[in-house]
């Protein structure tokens, strides 16, 4: 990869000399002189957020929160951690203080379609009036999924992008309170559930629309203290990879841009301490990648993601990658792809002095961008994987006959927004290379 490096240093430098150097003069001297050298500032929207209630404790508000929405609740948790863990007695005890009456639904593993099915069916008479997730992503939406079918009992089928009926949603859905147990997939922030099927077959695809947004996002970075490291170290990379994509997507704005280099930021601070710190160091590490996975979540939601995650959906759904592995052992070599093929067909793009922001950002240096940023985000995309212990995908059983199916399978919604189209070929060397 040091050669591929050094060729994109060479090459980029021709056309991104050094953006960022306030010699060059991207501040004129004469300020009355306008910005000629800039884009226009783009028109843009942002649809609806979650109220966002964040700090280390916060977890004790849930149930004065869920009262405030409903007197019955759905209560949707991982199949063991939270029933094991030491949330769930004061929990329990603050919903009948709060006057919440509480059903549960425990999720094992990614939600499939007939589990969601199976619990609307179970629960469509008991009178819920809103629903609460806490876990991973999974949990989150299988409860998002849950909310949004209940009031009408229809199928999740029904409206699941590419693989349902295709029908048009029309909601409504019960009130959605995340309280996301992991800092990775940012789905307390998205409106969007991932519903999957393994196997032959198999798919992961999402039952996505406006109302299915959490109506709050609770995020108490003290309950990531349990979560195991390689479980960690996955969701910290989902998150940056969502940043990264987001920031280079093709439906980037001035408003996700600010929140998504804020969420890179904090992965720089947060990922090291969060992963091997301890005491106060690991706690504020917590914090910032529990934001950072908000962010992400936030941007994800209006910008759409890219390759990565177009083929992180397949690898998920044949082969059982973890969502997280797969975007983390996928990262390093996507980016570098993206930025050589950006160099061949959209030299001048944005997307390319924006990879180098980001990569002047993980070094902490404001100054390197350009071409310079560019070596040191491959650097550190590439140095993170490997000290994170990113899995090979051969590891799942995947082998090269495998990959022309998974390249096939990898162009989802995720995939429209990266920064380019990447061909056949360049997607079966990204995945060759992490075979
Ligand atoms: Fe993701």
């Amino acid at each position: 990869m040091a050669l591929r490096r050094g060729a994109a240093l060479m090459r980029v430098k021709v056309y991104h000399p050094s953006p960022c150097s306030p010699s060059r003069g991207i501040i004129p001297a004469d300020a009355t002189a306008g910005f000629p050298n800039m884009p226009p500032f783009p028109a843009f929207s942002i649809t609806a957020l979650p109220r966002i209630v964040f700090g280390d404790g916060r977890i004790a508000d849930l149930p004065r929160e869920v009262a405030a929405l409903g007197r019955t609740a759905l209560l949707v948790t991982g199949a063991h951690s939270f029933r094991a863990g030491p949330y769930r007695a004061p929990l329990m005890a603050g919903f009948a203080e709060a006057g919440v009456a509480v059903e549960t639904w425990e999720v094992a593993g990614e939600p499939t379609p007939d589990l969601v099915d199976d619990a609307v069916g179970r629960f469509r008479s008991a009178g819920i009036q809103a629903v609460v997730g806490i876990g991973g992503g999974s949990a989150i939406d299988a409860a998002k999924a849950v909310a949004g079918l209940l009031p009408t009992g229809a199928s999740i089928m029904d409206f699941l992008e590419g693989v349902g009926r295709g029908k048009t949603y029309a909601g409504p859905a019960l009130p959605l309170v995340a309280v996301p147990t992991t800092a990775g997939t940012g789905a307390e922030a998205t409106k969007n559930a991932v519903l999957s099927r393994t196997g032959a077959n198999g798919f992961k695809k999402s039952f996505r629309d406006d109302r299915l947004m959490p109506r709050l996002a609770l995020i108490d970075p003290a309950l990531l203290a349990t979560c195991p490291r390689p479980v960690m170290a996955a969701n910290a990379m989902d998150a940056l990879t969502q940043l990264i994509e987001s920031y280079v997507s093709i439906r980037a704005n001035p408003m996700t841009d600010a929140l998504a280099l804020a969420g890179i930021e904090a992965v720089r601070d947060g990922l090291w301490p969060a992963i091997e710190g301890a005491g106060a160091a690991a706690r504020e590490g917590r914090a910032r990648l529990a934001f950072a996975a908000l962010m992400s979540g936030i941007c994800l939601a209006q910008t759409g993601l890219g390759a990565v995650h177009g083929m992180a959906a397949p690898l998920g759904a044949a082969f059982g990658v973890p969502h997280g592995a797969a975007c983390g052992t996928l990262l390093a070599e996507t980016t570098l792809a993206n930025i050589e093929a950006l160099m061949e067909r959209d030299p001048l793009g944005p997307a390319l002095p924006r990879y180098g922001r980001i990569g002047g950002l993980l070094a902490g240096q404001a100054r390197v961008c350009g071409g310079d940023g560019l070596i040191v985000l491959s650097d550190v995309l590439d140095d993170w994987a490997e000290r994170l212990d990113m899995p090979r995908l051969s590891v799942f059983g995947m082998t090269e006959a495998d990959i022309p199916a998974v390249v096939a399978a990898s162009g989802g919604n995720s995939m429209k927004t990266n920064p380019l189209v990447l061909t056949a070929e360049e997607l079966t060397d990204i995945l060759k290379r992490r075979l």
